[in-house]
C-alpha cells in the first residue's frame, strides 16, 4: 500500500458555501486557479478557467456522442452537486521527491440527459493550486449497460493565438520533432512531411495535434493540456480551430472507427489543464500524478531505480546488427561478456541486450503476426552461461521484448516470456512496438492498445518485473498506480540522433520536460560521448547535436528512475573523467528544485539524492550560448560542499568541438553565486558533495 504521511481534515466552510448556490454558476478557487461552471437554461454545461484573473479557458464544452445507444449527451438536468476537500501528503516508492502533497477542492456535478435517454453522467472536477483535472463517470443505473463512445465533446477554448509547442496528431506515433509556432500557424501535415525516419505513422490532418500540449500566452501564462490515468479508453488528441482557438477532443479510433467500449460504472481519464505564471511550476507539477490512483502492491522492495548500459547503440550506428545472419551479431556471448565486464567494473545495475532472440531476420515491415517467441535465444547467445556470468559480476541482464507491433502474438507469449526471465534472473524488460499493430487496424494509441500496456504493467508486476516501454501511448501518470512501470519512450529519444532527416536539434531537450515528461519518466537514453556517427559506417553523415557536458546534464533534466548510459564502452574509455559523472549521478531523489526554465530555451534543475545530502544539478540550453547565473540557495545553510563542475570548454558547440569540456572543483556554500558559460547547444552538470564544515 502507498504510504500516507499527512491527512488534513476537510473544511466544512467550503462545503456549505457551494451547496448554498446550487443552480447558479459555481466558482472554486485554489490560490490563483479559478474554475467556474454553469448550466444554461437549455441544459448546456460550460466550464471556464482563470489564473490570477487572467483567462485561461473561455466557455468550454463537455459531453458525448454515444452509439449503441445512439444518444447525443450534451443537454443536462442537474440532479445535485457534491463538494469535497482533500489534503493528503503521500510518499512515492521512487521519484523526484520524498513526499507529494495532493491538495484539491472537488466539485461533482450529477447530471441527467435532458433528452429521452435520461442517461446519468457525473462530471468530477478537481481544482489544484496549479491547475485542474476533470473526468466523466457513468454510474451504474437503470437503462444503461454496455455502450460505445463515438465522440467525446470536451473542448478547451483558449480564445487567443498563443505560442504552442506541438507535434502532429498521429494515432501511431509520438516520435515527432516539436514545432514552436503560434496556434494560427499550426500545420501538422507540413510538419509531418519533413519527417522521414519514423517507422509507422497514421497522421490525422493539418489541424490535429497531440497532448501534452504546451502553450505560452502573450500575457505571461504557461498552460499545459494533457490527460491523467489513461485506462480502458483511447488517447486524447486535439483538433484545433484556428479561428476561435478552441481545441476539441479527438479520440483515437479502433479498427472499425469506434472510440471506446464502456460499461456503466466506468470512468474516463482525467482531462488536465496545468497553469502558472512560472514555467518552472509546470515542470514541477505533481497534479497528473495526484490524479492517478495509489498502487495496491503489498510488497514493493523489488522495485528499484537503476542505471544500465546496453548492447544497443552499436547496432544503431552499424557497428553490429540485431540479426545473426549479417555476420556481425551484437548479442554474441563473447560481446555481451565484454559489456558485462565494463558495466560491472563501473557499478551499473543492468545491461540491456537487444537482438538476443531469434526472429530479427524479417521482424519489421511485413505486418507479420508470428515474429518472435521471446524465449528462443540465437544460437550464439548462451543464455545459461550469460545469466551465470552476469550474476557473478553483480549485473542484471535486461530483457528486450520487441513485439514489432504483433501484439496478439506477444499476448500469447507473455506468461512464458516472463517465466523465462525469472528463470534467468532477470527483473526488468524493455518492450517495443515498432510496426503496424496486430490486431490489424488497431493503433498504438487506441483503447485496445491502452488496455494492452496496462495488462503488461499488471502481469509483469505479478512476476516482480519492471518495465520500460518503447513506442507506447503517451504516459499519463500511471507510474503511481503501477510503480513497476518505470518509464516509457513515447517521444523522440536519443536514438533519433542517428536519424538522417531531422535528428535531435538542441532545443528538443528544452521542450520535452514541458511536454512528454508531464506524463511521466522518459527512457530517453542519454550519455552519448561520440558525436560523429560515421564511426563504423563511413556513409553516415548524422551527428549528435549536443556538447558532451550537455549529455551529462540530461541525467538531471530528463527525469527517469531508469537511466541508460547509451554509448559504447570504448567511447566512454576516451573520456573517463567525464564518465565519472554518469557513474555518480543517482536515479532516485529526495527533493527536486526546478531553478529556471523556459520552453524551447533553457532548463536548470537541482536534485538532492535519496537518503543523502549531496545535490546534483543539470542545466541545458538551446542552440544559443548562455551564461548560467546561479544562486546556490538550495544547498543546506551553514555547511560547505565540494562542487565538481563539468562544463563546456571555450570552443565547444553542438556542431563542432563537442568534446571540449572542463572539469573543475570549488568549495561552495548556499551563499555562493555561480557564473558558468554554456556553449551553443551545450549544458553543464554539477555534483555538490557534502563536506560539513
Ligand atoms: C525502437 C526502440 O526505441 C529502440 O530503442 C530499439 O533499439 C529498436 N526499436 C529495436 O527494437
Ligand atoms: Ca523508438
Amino acid at each position: 500500500m502507498e504510504k500516507i504521511l499527512i491527512t488534513k481534515i476537510l473544511t466544512i466552510l467550503f462545503i456549505l458555501k457551494t451547496v448554498l448556490v446550487i443552480g447558479q454558476t459555481q466558482n472554486i478557487k485554489m490560490k490563483g486557479v479559478q474554475l467556474s461552471c454553469t448550466i444554461n437554461p437549455s441544459g448546456q454545461f460550460n466550464y471556464q478557467l482563470k489564473f490570477n484573473n487572467k483567462p485561461v479557458l473561455l466557455n468550454s464544452n463537455i459531453g458525448f456522442e454515444l452509439s449503441k445507444p445512439n444518444v447525443l449527451l450534451n443537454r443536462f438536468d442537474l440532479i445535485k452537486i457534491d463538494t469535497n476537500y482533500f489534503d493528503q501528503t503521500w510518499a512515492p516508492i521512487w521519484g523526484e521527491q520524498d513526499s507529494i502533497r495532493n491538495h484539491y477542492k472537488e466539485l461533482v456535478y450529477h447530471l441527467r440527459d435532458k433528452s429521452a435517454s435520461k442517461i446519468e453522467v457525473n462530471l468530477i472536477f478537481r481544482v489544484f493550486e496549479d491547475g485542474i483535472g476533470f473526468r466523466y463517470a457513468f454510474p451504474k443505473q437503470k437503462g444503461l449497460d454496455y455502450f460505445i463512445v463515438q465522440n467525446e465533446l470536451t473542448s478547451f477554448h483558449l480564445g487567443k493565438d498563443h505560442t504552442a509547442f506541438w507535434i502532429p496528431g498521429d494515432f501511431d506515433t509520438n516520435e515527432y520533432l516539436y514545432n514552436t509556432t503560434k496556434l494560427s500557424e499550426v500545420d501538422a501535415v507540413k510538419a509531418a512531411a519533413k519527417e522521414k525516419d519514423i517507422a509507422v505513422t497514421a497522421l490525422v490532418n493539418d489541424h490535429t495535434i497531440q497532448s501534452p500540449l504546451m502553450l505560452k500566452t502573450d500575457d505571461g501564462l504557461y498552460i499545459n493540456i494533457h490527460e491523467a490515468a489513461l485506462l480502458n479508453y483511447p488517447a486524447m488528441h486535439l483538433n484545433l480551430n484556428k479561428r476561435s482557438f478552441e481545441l476539441s477532443t479527438l479520440l483515437v479510433p479502433d479498427a472499425v472507427g469506434n472510440k471506446a467500449y464502456l460499461h456503466a460504472g466506468d470512468v474516463t481519464p482525467w482531462r488536465t489543464i496545468l497553469v502558472s505564471d512560472k514555467a518552472t511550476e509546470i515542470i514541477a507539477s505533481k497534479t497528473i500524478l495526484n490524479l492517478n490512483e495509489p498502487h495496491s502492491l503489498k510488497q514493493t522492495e523489488w522495485i528499484k531505480p537503476q542505471k544500465f548500459m546496453g548492447v544497443w547503440w552499436e547496432m544503431h550506428i552499424n557497428k553490429a546488427d540485431w540479426k545473426l545472419s549479417t555476420g556481425k551479431h551484437g548479442a554474441s556471448t563473447e560481446n555481451v561478456k565484454k559489456y558485462i565486464d565494463f558495466a560491472s567494473a563501473h557499478k551499473f545495475d543492468g545491461l540491456l541486450v537487444e537482438g538476443w532472440n531469434e526472429g530479427w531476420e524479417d521482424w519489421f515491415g511485413n505486418w507479420k503476426e508470428d515474429v518472435f517467441d521471446f524465449v528462443t535465444p540465437y544460437k550464439d547467445y548462451n543464455i545459461h552461461e550469460l545469466s551465470a556470468y552476469a550474476k557473478n559480476k553483480g549485473i542484471k541482464l535486461i530483457m528486450h521484448h520487441e513485439t514489432s507491433g504483433a501484439v496478439t502474438n506477444y499476448e500469447r507469449w507473455m506468461d512464458s516470456a516472463y517465466r523465462f526471465m525469472v528463470a534467468h534472473n532477470m527483473n526488468t524488460v524493455k518492450t517495443g512496438y515498432v510496426g503496424k499493430i496486430i490486431p490489424r487496424g488497431e493503433h498504438h494509441d487506441g483503447q485496445w492498445m491502452v488496455n494492452h500496456y496496462t495488462r503488461v504493467a499488471k502481469k509483469t508486476s505479478a512476476y516482480q518485473i519492471m518495465v520500460a516501454a518503447h513506442e507506447p501511448v503517451h504516459p499519463t501518470g500511471l507510474h503511481r498506480t503501477f510503480p513497476n512501470w518505470l518509464a516509457n519512450e513515447a517521444a523522440r529519444g536519443a536514438e533519433f540522433n542517428n536519424a538522417p532527416a531531422l535528428g535531435v536539434p538542441p532545443e528538443h531537450n528544452t521542450i520535452l520536460p514541458f511536454t512528454r515528461l508531464i506524463g511521466g519518466p522518459m527512457d530517453y537514453t542519454p550519455g552519448l560521448f561520440h558525436f560523429d556517427l560515421n564511426q563504423f559506417d563511413a556513409t553516415r553523415t548524422q551527428k549528435v547535436l549536443s556538447t558532451l557536458t550537455k549529455q551529462l546534464a540530461l541525467y538531471l533534466i530528463m527525469y527517469s528512475p531508469i537511466q541508460m548510459a547509451a554509448d559504447l564502452p570504448e567511447n566512454y574509455e576516451a573520456h573517463m573523467d567525464a564518465f565519472q559523472f554518469i557513474k555518480n549521478v543517482p536515479v532516485n531523489w529526495s527533493s527536486t528544485k526546478v531553478i529556471e526554465a523556459e520552453p524551447g530555451e533553457y532548463i536548470t534543475i537541482a536534485r538532492r539524492e535519496k537518503n543523502g545530502k549531496n545535490w546534483y544539478l543539470g542545466s541545458i540550453t538551446d542552440e544559443k550560448a548562455r551564461q548560467l547565473v546561479l544562486k546556490l540557495d538550495f544547498l543546506e545553510k551553514g555547511v560547505s560542499y565540494l562542487a565538481r563542475i563539468y562544463r563546456d570548454g571555450p570552443v565547444a558547440s553542438y556542431d563542432k568541438n563537442q568534446t571540449d569540456y572542463i572539469i573543475e572543483e570549488k568549495i561552495v556554500n548556499s551563499n555562493t553565486l555561480f557564473n558558468i558559460p554554456i556553449a551553443k547547444g551545450g549544458g553543464t552538470a554539477i555534483e555538490f558533495i557534502y563536506r560539513a564544515n
